[in-house]
């Protein structure tokens, strides 16, 4: 039988649990998908341990029926402002030197490049190297077997607040299960939705879920900078509650099936019929009332997206953006984010996979668990897992992937 690795992404509306395993070839299989609703979850964050294991043993249990296997071990992709990425620098002598570099001279440069301070109350979780050099010779992807004297390394440094590690381990061991790592969601989207060639030219992904928006940054092949708002979807659906006096139940399904970004969209003679609180039966409105709220936190949310972008001060590398997430769904979103992102080429993606999972997978709100799949998978296939204790715990291992992808689109 293969070895299966089970990933579930903790999202604010809902929780997607993956099974992957190796295909004939070597490339990640989803061979099990399932999705359950979530609780316990605000703004992409955990805020209640409880009910988030309740969440994560609920998506776990609906896996087992459909896979027939335990899920015992799990690795967890979260959201939230408590993730950061740094960039740090390593070197290492090559001795006796000329010598073809080995995996194990590549730990050691890892782990230099990790001696870096880390602010108290924080931890280091993913070191991920960007760039070797040999000699000083720039751009060295794979260093194993080059000969050289000197091997350098640019690592992105992805660190998380201690309790939100905690809440979430706490989380994953009240469900029954094992924590095997943690991934931001902004790496696991931008996987999700995008391939090797994106990443080199220099893309931003926006996952535009229903609590928060997290936006990955990748440049010459390599994570660059990780940016969180913590606002989402689920904002234009309380905007349309609030304004049109309906329960939130409502408020999704009118956002849903008659919404759009654009309040042009809609004819002058369109018309909704909406179900106010406090009335029996629905009355008729104009749909372009409806699509005026929509738009205006619509933009709201593509300026706050594109702010954080800027913030994180690599925008100038940024060749194209890529908007996915559930939000993405939005009829009109595209346009509303491409007229932010100014000119910069802006397209709107739904991850892709074929197989018996595919029609549950290929979904823009699933682009972070598919991403997430992806790199968990490239990390067990790589070697890279520079110790920092001898304790075995997860925490104790800090993942390192020779490049961050982990599969094709
Ligand atoms: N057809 C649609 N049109 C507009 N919005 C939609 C559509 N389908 C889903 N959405 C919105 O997408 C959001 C859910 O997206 P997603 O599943 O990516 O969120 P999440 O992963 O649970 O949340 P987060 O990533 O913020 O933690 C909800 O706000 C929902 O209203
Ligand atoms: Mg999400």
């Amino acid at each position: 039988m293969n070895e299966q690795t089970f990933v579930l992404d903790l999202g604010t509306s809902k929780a997607a649990i993956l099974a992957v395993e190796a295909d004939v070839v070597g490339h990640p299989h989803i061979s099990a998908a399932a999705t359950v609703p979530s609780k316990g979850v605000r703004r992409g964050q955990i805020v209640d341990v409880d009910l988030a294991a309740v969440t994560i043993d609920e998506a776990c249990r609906k896996l087992q029926q459909l896979c027939g296997r335990e899920v015992g071990t799990l690795a967890l992709g979260l959201g939230g402002l408590h993730f950061d990425c740094t960039t740090a620098q390593g070197f290492v002598p090559v001795f006796p030197a000329g010598r073809a570099i080995t995996p194990e001279d590549i730990l050691q440069v890892l782990n230099h490049s990790r001696q870096v301070p880390v602010s108290p109350g924080r931890e280091q979780i993913h070191a991920l190297p960007r760039e070797f050099r040999v000699d000083g010779k720039r751009g060295v992807r794979e260093p194993v077997g080059t000969s050289g004297a000197k091997l350098e390394v640019l690592t992105s440094i992805v660190t998380s607040r201690s309790s939100d590690l905690a809440d979430a381990e706490r989380a994953t061991e009240l469900a029954g299960r094992r924590l095997d790592q943690i991934v931001p969601v902004h790496i696991a989207a931008g996987l999700g939705v995008t391939t090797d060639a994106d990443r080199e030219a220099g893309v931003a992904v926006i996952d535009l879920g229903a609590g928060s928006m997290t936006i990955g940054i990748f440049t010459s092949g390599g994570l660059a900078a990780l940016a969180s708002v913590p606002i989402g979807a689920q904002s234009v659906t309380n905007d349309i509650a609030a304004l049109l006096k309906t329960s939130t139940d409502e408020a999704e399904r009118l956002k849903t099936h008659h919404g759009a970004a654009l309040a042009d969209d809609a004819g002058d003679n369109e018309s909704v019929q909406v179900l106010q609180e406090d009335h029996d039966r629905p009355r008729d409105m104009k749909r372009r009332v409806l699509c005026e709220i929509i738009e205006c936190r619509a933009r709201e949310l593509a300026r706050l997206a594109a702010d954080a972008v800027v913030g994180t001060g690599v925008a100038h590398e940024v060749r194209a953006v890529v908007v996915t997430g559930g939000g993405s769904l939005l009829k009109g979103s595209g346009n509303v984010f491409a007229e932010a992102f100014d000119g910069v080429p802006l397209s709107v993606r739904t991850p892709q996979i074929g197989g018996a999972y595919g029609p549950v997978v290929s979904k823009p709100g699933m682009a972070a668990s598919l991403g997430l799949a992806r790199f968990v998978f490239a990390a067990s296939a790589s070697d890279l897992v520079p110790a920092t204790g001898d304790s075995g715990g997860w925490k104790q291992r800090v993942r390192s992937l020779l490049s961050v992808i982990g599969g094709r689109n």
